[in-house]
């Protein structure tokens, strides 16, 4: 049976959420495979909408496995007041599985996001300020605490207060903070422990035995594309792997086993945070996509800066991650514009560019060419069938197509799973 990264193919917040809830009907099994609680995943049933931060968006089905999985980095505490809250809902959490692999997010990391954000002063990238780099950055120091360490007092304690010696010099010298108590944070965490141990385990060992037995499992990547630590717009991106090839280590499965990779990209673009974004939009049509598509962060609400769809990043997005075909949402919130505009190549100076570069100062240089599209001044959000679909939108699409040379196989016209109009069947 298939296995399918499902991936950002932009900035983040693509509606990642609510193609994986979609899709998931047809699973057996959905795994968040990196990142943490900077995420928020958006899902809408009926008239009720959930934010997920680190539990999968298959949730809302009661027969469906949702793993968290070894790469993911963990906040207990926010993992916790996720899982009451939607317990409070009536979903049933029966099926939640979290690797025993995953990291733990500590109080201090959360702290020293803030203070490292604001030492870079014009430098910050705007992180979420979850502790999501400053988790990875010990994981790969090789001195992060896992979920396992969480069942062992004895290690726990020892290599928190080993940990905690180092980051309290740093907090108390070079940030004034007072720093922190290991007895404080090891009663904290031993709490968690205790409400969390019904749902650890050997997830690789789940998922292999789900391909095995010819189950079907649908990874969902957080973030995007161009948030990669290697292949986004370094230094403004996360500190993980949301690439599809990120849902072999993340998951521990082999490559082998990865049958298709579905790219979610929005009709236009959008990003939280700080660096380069060419078609960025400060003007009322900005304002009007902010507006019409509700662009506020759904972990931290912050506005997201708004542009025109970038077919060069899009390409090279369909590239990094070998897209099998895209899922392109919010094509509804283009609707009411006169013009719609396409990034087709960048101006440098005298030089036009007509590959994507990850390359910041490029970026921020670049003065983008696009191709212009006439609007389509038609409501879409309760087309269902792609011959519905008015003229001017086809057309959009199918530019959209021949410039990034992948299939679009899913149109998003709506945040509810029936508006969606499906191309070709994925699942
Ligand atoms: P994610 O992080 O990729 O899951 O995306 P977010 O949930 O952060 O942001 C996507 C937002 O767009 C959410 O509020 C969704 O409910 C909403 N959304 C998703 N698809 C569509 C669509 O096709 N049309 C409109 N208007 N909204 C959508
Ligand atoms: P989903 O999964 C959009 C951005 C932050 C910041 C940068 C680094 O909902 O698409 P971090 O806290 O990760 O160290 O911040 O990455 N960022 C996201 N932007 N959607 C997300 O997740 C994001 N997760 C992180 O805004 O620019
Ligand atoms: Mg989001």
């Amino acid at each position: 049976m298939p296995a399918i990264v499902l991936v950002g193919a932009q900035w983040g917040d693509e509606g990642k959420g609510k193609v994986t809830d979609m899709l998931a009907e047809g699973v057996d099994l959905i795994v968040r495979y990196q990142g943490g609680s900077n995420a928020g995943h958006t899902v809408m049933v009926d008239n009720e909408e959930y934010v997920l931060h680190l539990i999968p968006s298959g949730i809302l089905y009661d027969d469906k496995l949702c793993i968290i999985g070894d790469d993911v980095v963990l906040d207990p505490k926010i993992l916790i007041e996720e899982i009451d809250s939607i317990k409070c809902r009536g979903v049933s959490l029966d099926n939640l599985r979290i690797s025993c692999n995953a990291h733990l997010v500590m109080p201090y990391h959360k702290t020293l996001d803030r203070f490292e954000e604001e030492l870079k002063g014009k430098h910050r990238l705007g992180t979420t300020g979850r502790g999501i780099g400053p988790a990875y950055v010990d994981k790969m120091a090789r001195v992060g605490l896992r979920m396992s360490d969480l069942f062992d007092r004895e290690e726990f304690e020892g290599r928190l207060g080993h940990t905690l010696k180092y980051k309290n010099l740093i907090l108390r010298e070079i940030f004034k903070h007072e720093g922190f108590e290991a007895a404080d944070i090891i009663d904290e965490y031993l709490g968690y422990a205790e409400k969390l141990k019904e749902y650890v385990a050997d997830t690789s060992l789940l998922i292999h035995n789900a391909l095995r037995d010819e189950r079907f499992v649908l990874f969902e990547g957080a973030q995007g594309t161009l948030l990669d630590v290697t292949h986004g717009t370094y230094p403004y991106v996360t500190s993980s792997h949301p690439v599809a090839g990120g849902a072999c280590v993340g998951a521990g499965i082999g490559p082998t086993k990865i049958s298709r990779v579905l790219g979610i990209t929005k009709a236009y673009t959008t990003r939280v945070g700080e660096g380069p974004f060419p078609t960025e939009l400060n003007d009322e049509i900005g304002e009007h996509l902010r507006k019409t598509g509700g662009e506020f962060g759904a972990t931290t609400g912050r506005p997201r800066r708004c542009g025109w769809l970038d077919a060069l990043l899009l390409r090279y997005s369909v590239r990094i991650n070998g897209m099998s075909a895209l899922a392109m949402t919010k094509l509804d919130v283009l609707d009411e514009l006169d013009v719609i505009k396409v990034c087709v190549g960048y101006k440098v100076g005298n030089e036009v560019i007509s590959e994507f570069t990850t390359d910041f100062r490029k970026l921020r240089e670049c003065t983008p060419i696009y191709e212009d599209i006439p609007g389509w001044k038609t409501d879409t959000r309760g087309v269902k069938d792609y011959r519905e679909l008015p003229k001017g939108a086809k057309s959009y699409i199918r530019n959209i197509e021949r410039i990034i040379k992948a299939p679009i196989s899913i149109i998003s016209v709506g945040p509810r799973r029936a508006q969606t109009v499906i191309l070709r069947k994925f699942v």
